[in-house]
């Protein structure tokens, strides 16, 4: 049986948590002990009679927050996993919590029990894996968060990994489109790593050829090439125990790959020209917009460095797979942007809002940041207009409506494989010439279940019959593209 301590000044939920988790059964035996606490001091005072092996601690206590005391709940009894719930959807809370230790950060009113369940099940699996993972100090205030936006599923879930990540030392790889926040997110990891202010250096291996690149990261002696008139110091030696920040890294050079692989496995380096070993003191982080794997797969990218890099990932979601962020990105780009144009443009009507929350956004975004910078610009008073926003892209035109400005004869939208033939987005029937137009892959795919589905009122096997997909298939589509299916049969 295993011992949970549920911590909550509200006495009717911490009595129905607690008939809840007593009503549980593992082999024909209560699965859970349960003891409760309603303040900070009662809760680290039971942990350590109890040693409970999972804690649900409220973060709104009467006498502390349930944040200040995981610490010290965690050092009492150190392999207690640590359920931090609240109310509050805040993402400063959700990073502490992380970093100093909590196993998980929930948001109360629950879901449904269901999910807490799972919660606490993934909790007690862990600890059984894991004996205690090292405690981490709360970082000091002068760390900030920086600016991730966002109450997203897949943001919270981010926020969540960085908590993790800040805690570690570990070497990681940021991926994600252009324009999704992955130097950002560096420096927040490095912000969240440290007490003290240490060097965040950031290099862009694209941007510079290959022997020049090879001095910047390594330094190079005097005389060690032409050019070469003073000893100068790498980036990783400039990075001191700070971070290194290796910027597309999917475009270093094979040459240099094999040279970085060799620093991460000794975790020692020499100067361009020089024999002194130089310890690597910096933490790595890493960022590319390529998928490695397939870089891998074709060659470019070795196997080796990829796998050790790849150990912990972060993927950035592409702002397209998080459209309910956008107003409140927008909002905060806006002061931003006021401020850096020296102008004032507050008011966003809600047609202009939707407008922007339709856009592709294939630049993800960064590219938000230059359609609003244009749009305040251009806006003639406070209020932002959509005429100085990018045209939507209809992607299937109703009958009769013009195509790119070409009239339709109004058959294309009629059937699936009428007469006409099959029906064709509009991208695909209309000339196209300006080439970021185009939609990616999954953008299209995405669009044809949509439109299919539409056609089919919903019809899922009928779908599968036209898109030639099977129905485990077509599921999968639905849901990693959000379709909504409320005809759905
Ligand atoms: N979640 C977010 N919240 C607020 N701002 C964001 C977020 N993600 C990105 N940004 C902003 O978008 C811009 C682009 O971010 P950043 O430069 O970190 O992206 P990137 O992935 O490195 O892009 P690129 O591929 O263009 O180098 C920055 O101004 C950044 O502050
Ligand atoms: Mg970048």
């Amino acid at each position: 049986m295993e011992t949970l301590l549920i911590v909550d000044d509200d006495l009717s939920l911490l009595e129905s948590l607690k008939m809840h988790f007593e009503d549980i059964e593992h082999d024909g035996a209560p699965r859970y002990q349960v003891v409760t606490a309603t303040s900070a001091a009662g809760a680290l005072r039971i942990a350590q009679e109890v040693m409970p092996s999972v804690v649900i601690l409220d973060m709104k206590l009467p006498d502390r927050t349930g944040l200040d005391i995981i610490e010290e709940m965690k050092s009492l009894c150190g392999d207690a996993r640590i359920i931090l719930v609240t109310a509050f959807h805040d993402m400063e809370t959700t990073i502490r919590a992380m970093k100093a230790g909590a196993f998980d950060y929930i948001h109360k009113p629950f879901p449904d029990l269901a999910a807490l369940d799972i919660v606490v099940a993934r909790a007690l699996e862990y600890r059984q894996l894991s004996r205690r993972a090292a405690t981490v100090s709360v970082e000091s205030a002068a760390a900030r968060l920086g600016d991730i936006v966002g109450t997203s599923p897949l943001i919270q879930q981010l926020v969540k990994e960085i908590g993790k990540v800040a805690a570690s030392r570990a070497t990681v790889l940021i991926n994600g489109e252009s324009g999704t926040g992955k130097e950002l997110i560096a420096r927040v990891i490095h912000n969240y790593s440290y007490d003290e202010p240490k060097p965040f250096i950031g290099i862009n291996c694209s941007a510079i050829v290959d022997t020049l690149l090879e001095s910047e990261l390594f330094g190079h002696e005097k005389g060690a090439f032409t050019g070469a008139n003073a000893v100068k110091p790498g980036k990783f030696e400039l990075a001191e125990d700070g971070t290194i920040f290796l910027d597309e890294i999917g475009d270093m050079s094979l040459m240099l790959q094999a040279k970085l692989l060799r620093v991460l496995q000794e975790r020692e380096f020499e100067r361009v020209g020089g024999v002194k070993r130089i310890k690597l003191r910096a933490r790595v982080i890493a960022a590319t917009h390529r998928h490695l794997s397939d870089e891998v797969a074709a060659g470019r990218f070795r196997e080796d460095l990829y796998q050790r890099l790849k150990v912990i990932t972060l993927q950035l979601p592409a702002l397209r797979e998080r459209r309910e962020d956008i107003p409140l990105l927008v909002q905060h780009l806006l002061e931003r942007i006021n401020e850096k144009v020296h102008k004032r443009v507050t008011r966003v009507p809600p047609e202009v809002l939707d407008h922007l929350t339709r856009l592709p956004w294939r630049g993800n975004v960064r590219e938000l940041e230059n359609v609003l910078t244009r749009a305040v610009v251009l806006a003639p008073g406070e209020v932002l207009l959509s005429e100085n926003l990018p045209a939507l892209e209809p992607a299937f035109p109703e009958p009769g409506q013009p195509i790119n400005g070409q009239p339709t004869n109004g058959h294309h939208v009629n059937g699936t494989h009428g007469p006409s033939g099959p029906l064709l987005p509009n991208f695909l029937v209309a000339p196209i010439d300006d080439p970021s137009r185009i939609p990616t892959l999954e953008e299209a795919e995405r669009m044809l279940i949509e439109l299919t589905m539409n056609v089919t009122k919903g019809h899922k096997g009928k779908t599968c019959q036209i898109l030639g997909i099977s129905r485990p298939t077509l599921e999968r589509k639905l849901q990693k593209y959000g379709v909504r299916q409320d005809q759905q049969q």
